[in-house]
């Protein structure tokens, strides 16, 4: 008899790593399922000409070719660890990697390998399930941002997540509003720093789009309240294991 229990948890798993060919298949239905979430996610951010952008799990890369557009002056970088999906991601985007404005490279976004303060937007839709609870990687995140630099997180809530049975605990974390908030403070952020608001879609889909701002205070302490800066990285080559 087939095995649903094995199938969802196989998706599940693909979604947070997508590899080999069914990874290739379920990058292109992310490119589609995840347009809208993508769109709303970016509009929420105050995107300049001249902005230095990295998004945070591109999978397919689509939402790469968007802050492309809007960034004719800056540099979109993006980390994921999938193979596939870096191997998709570059295919989509070659022209702007080629040309020096995009690069793309495998990896974890629990230790990003840019300079404390460098980055002027983040994007993460869809991947905040794969945080660790502590929010390690928002900490990550709010190093990277200059001051007034800004965030976007997008999560389907936990309410319409935890009916998808891909969504198991043993792949993903599942938010509600209250869950996203105490992540984000976790991360280090100030409650002055974000804001949270609800998207319906269709299906009665209900969607969380997180937009946090880096306060512009000279003074930043180390555990997001507000002192000393956080040492910055010496390496901060991007040639290595970028596309
Ligand atoms: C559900 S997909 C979302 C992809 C894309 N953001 C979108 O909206 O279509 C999650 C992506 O996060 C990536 N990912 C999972 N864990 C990660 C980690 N620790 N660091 C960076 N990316 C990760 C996966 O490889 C996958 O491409």
């Amino acid at each position: 008899m087939f095995d649903f229990t094995q199938f969802w948890h196989a998706i599940g798993h693909q979604l947070s790593r997508p590899s080999g060919i069914r990874g290739r298949l379920l990058g292109h239905v992310m490119a589609y399922v995840n347009e809208q979430p993508n769109r709303e996610a970016i509009q929420s951010l105050d995107i300049g000409p001249s902005d230095i952008i990295l998004e945070l799990g591109f999978g397919p890369g689509r939402a790469i070719e968007t802050l492309v557009s809007k960034t004719p002056h800056g540099k979109v970088f993006g980390i994921d660890p999938s193979e596939e999906m870096v191997a998709q991601a570059s295919r989509t985007n070659r022209r702007w990697i080629d040309s020096g404005r995009v690069r793309l490279m495998q990896g974890y976004f629990n230790v990003l390998p840019w300079q404390s303060g460098t980055i002027d937007k983040i994007l993460a839709v869809n991947v905040v399930y794969f945080f660790h609870e502590s929010g390690a990687e928002l900490r990550e995140a709010r190093r990277l941002l200059k001051p007034g630099g800004e965030m976007a997180i997008y999560a389907t809530d936990k309410s319409s997540m935890s009916q998808w049975k891909f969504a198991g605990p043993e792949t993903h974390l599942l938010f509600d509003r209250d869950g996203l908030t105490s992540l984000i403070i976790r991360g280090g952020f100030g409650v002055d720093e974000f804001f949270i608001r609800e998207i319906a879609f269709a299906y009665g889909v209900i969607g969380l789009i997180a937009t946090l701002r880096k306060r512009s205070s000279a003074f930043e302490f180390a555990d997001g309240k507000g002192s000393a800066s956080h040492p910055s990285r010496e390496n901060d080559d991007l040639s290595s294991g970028c596309h």
